[in-house]
């Protein structure tokens, strides 16, 4: 039987890599299709050392109609897509939103109206708990209210649901939106990873980047919220946990296993961590002590949000399996191995 043939998007990406790895290990033919805005083209080697098989890879840019126009001309036959392509910074959407409104919206249009011209029907689609804005009630499940978004990245994500939504209604694209919490760590090789271009945005990267002489100091965006310690809670997932989430999705979407026609699911480990206990479990698995200090709260931020993954766990049948420790253990080797290179 010939093999399954399933586009990403974003592929060479933080999550989409660690994606393609899983996809290629469990016998789906891949396509990646990247613009190389956050990411570069060496991973495409990595993922092909890591399992033996090297997976198409086009330099192509969702937001360049003639480009993804071309692409799917040469490229025929693909099962679903899962979609990653996108900016995903809360901070950085906040001071450049129209650049987030143009990649994120725009691009996802776009791609939408390539499937529809050439028959896909079915999407994975990356979303965020980032939706969920400032929930009344934790943990937050699938039925918990999609509130203001806090951020131009929350409101790109909550956009892109929208669409699918709406566009599974009126026709037949099946779709499978998977709402990511903070993805931390990388893969056990140590060949790919969170690899942010520049300063990172993101706390992890901003903690290895620090703690291997990179990065002077971590500022702590604020420790004066309404929680135990006074820092921000989030509910950080194991990136491989998250990427093997995506074939359970896939399966549903194209085995079309539901009666409905966009499902969505929380993907999270259903626990919340503090920023400083992120910092604690750091210094406890790479014995190091970190430099940081207290500095002012960040624009966008939620004080705090992890989820509820019933759904996932019993749908889906998928359940994270790996904790904060593993997560920046394997980030801080990560972080070591590409210091190597440098
Ligand atoms: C986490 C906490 C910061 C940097 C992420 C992804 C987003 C989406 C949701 C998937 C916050 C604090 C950070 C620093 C800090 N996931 N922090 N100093 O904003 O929760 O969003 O999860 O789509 O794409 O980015 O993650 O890592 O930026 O922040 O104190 O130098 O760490 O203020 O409290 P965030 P983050």
């Amino acid at each position: 039987m010939s093999k399954l043939r399933i586009l990403i998007t974003g592929g060479t990406g933080y999550i989409g890599s660690h994606t393609a790895v899983e996809l290629l290990n469990s016998g789906y033919e891949v396509f990646i299709i990247d613009n190389l805005s956050n990411s570069n083209a060496e991973v495409v080697d990595k993922i092909e050392k890591i399992t033996g098989i090297r997976p198409s890879f086009s330099k192509t840019d969702l937001c360049n109609k003639t480009e993804l126009k071309e692409y799917f001309k040469k490229t025929k036959n693909i099962d679903a897509v899962i979609h990653f392509a996108a900016f995903k910074a809360v901070g950085e959407s906040v001071q450049k939103p129209m650049m987030y409104y143009s990649n994120n919206i725009s691009g996802m249009i776009n791609l939408l109206e390539e499937m529809a011209e050439n028959k896909i029907q079915n999407i994975v689609y990356s979303s965020s708990c980032t939706v969920y804005g400032e929930a009344d009630t934790l943990p937050v499940t699938e039925e918990s209210p999609v509130k203001k978004a806090e951020s131009p990245y929350g409101f790109t994500k909550q956009a892109g649901e929208q669409m699918l939504f709406d566009i599974s209604k009126a026709g037949d694209l099946h779709s499978v939106i998977l709402r990511y919490f903070n993805p931390a760590g990388a893969h056990d090789s140590s060949l790919i990873g969170e690899l942010p271009v520049g300063i990172p945005n993101n706390l992890v990267p901003y903690i290895t980047q620090t703690a291997i002489g990179e990065r002077e100091i971590l500022t702590v965006n604020g420790n004066d919220y309404d929680t135990p310690d006074g820092t921000n809670i989030r509910d950080y997932i194991h990136v491989v946990d998250l990427a093997k989430a995506h074939l359970a999705a896939l399966d549903r979407v194209l085995d079309k296993k539901s009666n409905e026609m966009t499902e969505v699911f929380n993907l999270g480990t259903g626990k919340g961590n503090s920023v400083m206990e992120v910092i604690r479990s750091f210094e406890k698995v790479s014995g190091t002590k970190l430099n940081y200090k207290i500095g002012p709260r960040r624009e966008g931020d939620v004080v705090s949000i992890y989820s509820d993954t019933k759904k996932a766990n019993e749908v889906l049948g998928w359940k994270a399996e790996r904790d904060i420790n593993d997560m920046m253990l394997t980030s801080w080797n990560w972080q070591n191995a590409i210091s190597l290179k440098k």
